[in-house]
């Protein structure tokens, strides 16, 4: 298996280009399955949503992804209802198909998503929604059986506002002769971006009172031309990159407004930050001061995918940072690998507790998730020596190519194997 071998202690200088969203693109994936011809620009090319587009290859929507942009030809009727287990084993965020499987077929068949490492990932929420919409679910131990009776009317408030059971709730909801109103919904960027893209087809979603979405059912969905928001947690990994080693960058093609947040903590810590429209400059002091606490929360509060990140730009600063994680269960798997290179941090129950050290030694890393093991390059970059990341089809799954991208600000860091 590739891994990535890197030389770090070396000052960050350079400029890059933030890819699209991924958390925006399968989503819009799942709903293009709904409408006729679409053509969706600035498609990150990624493990991920290469599994996106086997599912909708194999539910009869004909893809074709070429310079991140995907163009999608939906028939009128999906060839099946059911997503493979071997797909949803690869990408267990392929559930959020489920909502346009029922949208377009009446009926959907999935094995249970299951957990993974940074947690169970239940879906109680989305089956929740799905039935106070009208549909049957059936669980038969691994197996899920959801049939459409009627789609009826219904007001759905979210226990929790889940980033999926939101996407789903709008994906069946979007094509129908009913009105559904969603109570605390996911309000994250990526939630935005398929409601605009949803309405790009003529779908009709929008925001009423104190927040709450509304979907009004329409006819049909037709061909849309849409352009995917940059991702904002791939930009944040860069800025923490340059925080952490020293040094300036500039991240362009970015949404600043989409990170308002972070970029408090990162000035906060002793950054100098300079936004634009759709680009970021940062300029790092010598030494970082500490974060103080960062506590995970819904947007638009400080991002859960941001927090292993942001815990390794923490490594070598001034002071005390504290990182409460409240989204996922398991989300410190990032932490012993730190450990390992001379960080100083004590856990206790969700929280962890970094105490700056004045320098950290490269070594052997094992990824062990997505956001943990970008982590791992950001941190391997700054530390004295040598590194080698395993497991690299962790990070594949959500950045392009973070060598070449850590490479544009003179990093020394390449794939082998
Ligand atoms: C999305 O996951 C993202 N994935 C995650 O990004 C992100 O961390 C998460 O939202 C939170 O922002 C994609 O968009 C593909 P949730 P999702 O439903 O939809 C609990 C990454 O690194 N919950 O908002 O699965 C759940 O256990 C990934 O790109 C239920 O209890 O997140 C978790 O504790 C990692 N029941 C919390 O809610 C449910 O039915 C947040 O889950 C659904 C969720």
């Amino acid at each position: 298996m590739a891994v990535l071998r890197i030389n770090g202690g070396k000052r960050l200088y350079g400029e890059t280009v933030v890819q699209g969203a991924k958390n925006s693109a399968l989503p819009c994936l799942a709903a293009a399955a709904l409408g006729r011809e679409c053509i969706v620009h600035n498609c990150p090319d990624l493990t991920d949503t290469k599994a996106g587009l086997k599912i909708l290859n194999a539910l009869g929507v004909e893809t074709s992804f070429e310079n991140n942009t995907v163009i999608t030809r939906a028939p009128k009727c999906l060839s099946c209802s059911k997503i493979n287990d071997e797909l949803m084993k690869e990408m267990r965020s392929s559930v959020m198909f489920l909502g346009a499987i029922l949208s377009k077929c009446g009926e959907a068949e999935i094995s249970y998503p299951g957990g993974c490492s940074i947690g169970a990932r239940p879906i109680d929420l989305h089956l929740k929604a799905f039935s106070q919409m009208g549909v049957n679910i059936r669980e038969e131990g691994e197996r899920i059986f959801c049939k459409v009776e009627k789609l009826k009317d219904a007001k759905i408030k979210l226990a929790f506002p889940s980033v999926g059971a939101t996407e789903n709730i709008m994906l069946l909801g979007v094509v129908s002769d009913c009105e559904f109103e969603i109570e605390n919904p996911a309000r994250e960027p990526e939630i935005l971006d398929l409601r605009n893209f949803l309405n790009s087809m003529g779908g009709n979603i929008s925001e009423g009172k104190n927040g709450n979405l509304l979907i009004k059912g329409v006819k049909a969905l037709g061909n849309t031309e849409y352009k995917i928001i940059p991702d904002r947690i791939v930009a944040l990994t860069y800025l923490s990159g340059i925080a952490l080693c020293g040094g300036y960058g500039e991240i362009k093609a970015v949404r600043p407004d989409h990170i308002k947040l972070p970029l408090k903590f990162l000035e906060e810590a002793g950054n100098d930050i300079k936004c634009g429209e759709d680009y970021i400059e940062i300029k790092a002091p010598r030494r970082m001061r500490e974060f103080g606490i960062i506590n995970t929360m819904p947007y638009p509060d400080f991002p859960t995918d941001a927090q292993a990140i942001f815990m390794a730009a923490s490594l070598l600063s001034k002071g005390e940072s504290c990182f409460v994680e409240n989204i996922f269960e398991n989300r410190f798997g990032h932490i012993p690998e730190f450990l390992k290179m001379g960080a100083n941090i004590r856990i206790c129950d969700n929280s962890a507790l970094v105490s700056g050290v004045k320098r950290l030694k490269g070594t052997e890393l094992y990824a062990k998730d997505l956001r943990g093991g970008a982590a791992l390059v950001v941190v391997a970059l700054s530390a004295k020596g040598e590194s080698i990341i395993h497991n690299t089809e962790f990070i594949d799954r959500g950045y392009e190519n973070i060598e070449r991208s850590f490479s544009d600000f003179g990093g020394e860091i390449v794939r082998e194997g």
